[in-house]
């Protein structure tokens, strides 16, 4: 059993609890020291070693911090943002928000007025308070034994040339500057450089095809891309600068010519003499980036000046341009990251996320640098040479915090113990798991055997959208529940919806909503204000919409069941159905085509084409492979359909509506279950579905 003695006397120490804690609804049983109502063994408590010496080390604790960050939010959260260093201060409140879209627009500001900058605090302020000398990056490459370093002043030296570079080239605060890298020391620097600056980056992640980099790039006209010539990961080579070239000229093609291509040689992947090359556009980084002075002027910006953009999914085709400010996302990101994995100045952490995904700018490069902590940044692949990789990477470094996403978990989990248990990992102190719901059997796996039964697993639910961790374990503060999230951040108030929008109290399932505003959030799409108002909040007037659906247990404690709308989370990479569907259907094949998620056993989920080919073309395997060519090279590999499943016709209302539904229960075999198909145009079709569903 998982409860020691140890640990029982540490339940009691748990339980007893404050009184008069019962204002705020969901806070649960635990939190008000009533008895749990799940079993002994559903919940699993971290030692009482690891919670005496833990930043919130009891249930009390927290609800005394989380109290008062929900009633005097300005108060918690000007105190917490007084330990960054402002040019100036806020004024003349710390924050002002409209979240109700009935009451005009919605708009939320923290700690306007206030001039800051981020890369100053995440870099300079760990150098001027003398940590100077640790390190700040420890870079491991594809192969074992290729690997650097970085202090923290050389990572200023470094941010500090790449900055005067782009100022030399015209780049100036509120530029765009597309970034198209992999996981080199060289991407957390762009970012970096490009905040120092003021300008504003928007990293693609490298998996994304040429397409999807051109679509960004049209969307955001930036006055340089930056990239690298190519990346191994494993054995295989990736030429990262042709995608890129043909993105350019792509967005020549739409208007949007982009005048300089800042390009690393990555010498270990590929050598100059056999990069293509345009010349009067392509510059090599190593041949310019290292003349300029490693001492660059900060530019200050006002706190809600923005920091960068990200392209995420969404339920239409076209991805948003989720956008975040520098000031708020400061202290949240800083926030989060300290208490969520109880950072030490003694930790060396690790997060397997690439920067090309929020994960990667909030707890790879910013939320650990501005703690100045001590991050590795990993260039290849889990499972090479073998799936053993991690755990040789966390004994060579030894790695105290561990945050990964279920999907690498249940992949490892699936190629044996003996990977594992063959190295030491005695250094670990928490996990973390992100970007899906992870399973309690994952869970278990990942507590037992990777973290020995001894390190608390931090669960942390967030979105590209909100900056920063929502709900979240605070390791040392309660027990766990395999698969929960459990309670929510510190101003963080999460409220669980039905179909109406009405509020649901106590042990429920529904539509996750956030109300009220947190000064990591995003401020709105990227020149789509409108689209940020419909998407986000109209759907639950009052109230932010997440998109996800979620439970709540008896004991307070809240369980995300995945999506609600028309998103898949395929590995942890969110991508939408439309985008999918539109890259099908611009096969001159294909006449039609619906896209449903389906349960995957590594990847959390599948995608699932329906297709119908215009009239007279024969289903063949050359055809699938072609269509989910177009799907790879149209978005990128990560969302090659897993199948495609050759539709005469498809599930339509008489309004022509597809019905979803039925799909989804087609093609997650649950056929006893497809409901109602008699509102269906030509309820036939189902049937000749179901027949071809192998085929
Ligand atoms: O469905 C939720 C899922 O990932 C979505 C957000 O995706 P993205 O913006 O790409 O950000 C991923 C990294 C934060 C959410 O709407 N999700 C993320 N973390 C969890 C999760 N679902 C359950 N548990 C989580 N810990």
């Amino acid at each position: 059993s998982l409860a020691s003695s140890d640990h029982l006397r540490h339940v009691e120490s748990m339980t007893q609890l404050p009184s008069g804690a019962g204002q705020i609804s969901h806070l649960n049983a635990v939190i008000l020291g009533e008895p749990l109502a799940s079993e002994e063994n559903d919940l699993v408590f971290p030692s009482h070693d690891f919670s005496r010496q833990a930043l919130v080390s009891s249930p009390e604790q927290y609800w005394k911090m989380y109290k008062r960050s929900v009633e005097d939010p300005a108060g918690f959260w000007s105190e917490i943002a007084s330990q960054f260093y402002w040019r100036e201060k806020w004024y003349p409140e710390v924050y002002s928000e409209n979240i109700d879209v009935s009451k005009g627009t919605v708009k939320f500001e923290w700690f306007k007025g206030a001039r800051t900058n981020i890369c100053y605090n995440a870099v300079d302020q760990n150098v001027e308070a003398g940590n100077g000398g640790k390190v700040a990056i420890y870079w491991e490459g594809n192969e074992p034994g290729d690997d650097g370093q970085l202090t923290y002043a050389e990572l200023l030296e470094k941010v500090c040339q790449l900055a005067n570079y782009l100022k030399h080239v015209g780049v100036q605060k509120g530029d765009a500057v597309v970034i198209y890298l992999p996981m080199l020391m060289e991407l957390p620097i762009t970012m970096l450089a490009c905040a120092r600056i003021g300008a504003v980056h928007s990293v693609v992640f490298a998996g994304f095809s040429a397409e999807s980099l051109a679509q960004r790039i049209i969307d955001c006209k930036p006055k340089v891309v930056i990239t690298c010539n190519a990346v191994k990961r494993g054995s295989k080579a990736i030429h990262l600068k042709e995608i890129v070239d043909s993105a350019l000229v792509e967005s020549v093609k739409n208007g949007v010519p982009v005048g300089l291509c800042l390009t690393f040689e990555n010498q270990s992947a590929m050598k100059r003499e056999d990069t293509k090359w345009t010349e009067g556009r392509d510059v090599w980084w190593q041949d310019v980036v290292p003349q300029f002075p490693t001492k660059c002027a900060v530019e200050w910006v006002d706190a809600e000046d923005p920091l960068f953009l990200l392209y995420t999914s969404g339920s239409t085709g076209k991805p948003k341009g989720v956008l975040h400010t520098a000031g708020g996302y400061m202290v949240y990101t800083a926030t989060t990251f300290k208490y969520a994995f109880d950072y030490k100045p003694s930790d060396i952490y690790w997060c397997t996320a690439d920067c090309g995904w929020i994960t990667g700018h909030s707890y790879v490069t910013y939320g650990p640098l501005l703690n100045g902590a001590t991050v590795v940044v990993f260039e290849g692949a889990p499972n090479y040479p073998d799936s053993g990789r991690c755990w040789d990477i966390v004994d060579k470094y030894k790695v105290t915090i561990f945050y990964t996403a279920p999907t690498l978990v249940r992949s490892l989990m699936r190629e044996g113990n003996e990977y594992v248990t063959r190295y030491s990992r005695k250094s670990l102190r928490v996990l973390g798991s992100v970007g899906e719901p992870i399973n309690p059997s994952a869970w278990r796996w990942f507590y037992n055997v990777v973290g020995d039964s001894w390190c608390p697993i931090s669960d942390t639910w967030w979105q590209t959208e909100t900056g920063g961790f929502m709900i979240t374990p605070l390791p040392g503060a309660w027990p766990q529940k395999p698969g929960s999230a459990t309670f929510p951040f510190f101003g963080v108030q999460p409220v669980i919806v039905d179909e109406k929008g009405n509020e649901i109290e106590g042990e429920c399932s529904g539509y996750l909503c956030i109300k009220r505003s947190w000064p990591g959030a995003f401020r709105t799409l990227y020149g789509d204000h409108e689209r940020y108002e419909t998407t986000y909040f109209k759907p639950f007037a009052g109230y932010y919409f997440t998109g996800d659906g979620c439970s709540r247990d008896k004991d307070g404690y809240y369980w995300l069941t995945g999506r609600v709308d028309d998103v898949i989370n395929v590995s942890g990479h969110r991508i939408g159905t439309a985008e999918v569907e539109s890259a099908l259907v611009s096969h001159p094949q294909c006449a039609e085509a619906a896209v449903v998620g389906v349960e995957h056993e590594i990847k959390g989920q599948g995608i699932y084409a329906f297709v119908t080919l215009v009239e007279g073309v024969p289903y063949s395997e050359e055809l699938r492979k072609s269509l989910i060519l177009i799907v790879r090279n149209q978005i990128g590999a990560f969302a090659a359909p897993d199948k495609i499943h050759w539709a005469p016709g498809l599930p339509k209302t008489r309004s022509g509506k597809i019905m979803r539904r039925i799909l989804r229960k087609i093609a997650s075999r649950q056929l006893d279950e497809l409901g109602d198909t008699s509102t269906l145009a030509d309820p036939s079709v189902v049937d000749q579905l179901i027949a071809l569903r192998d085929c």
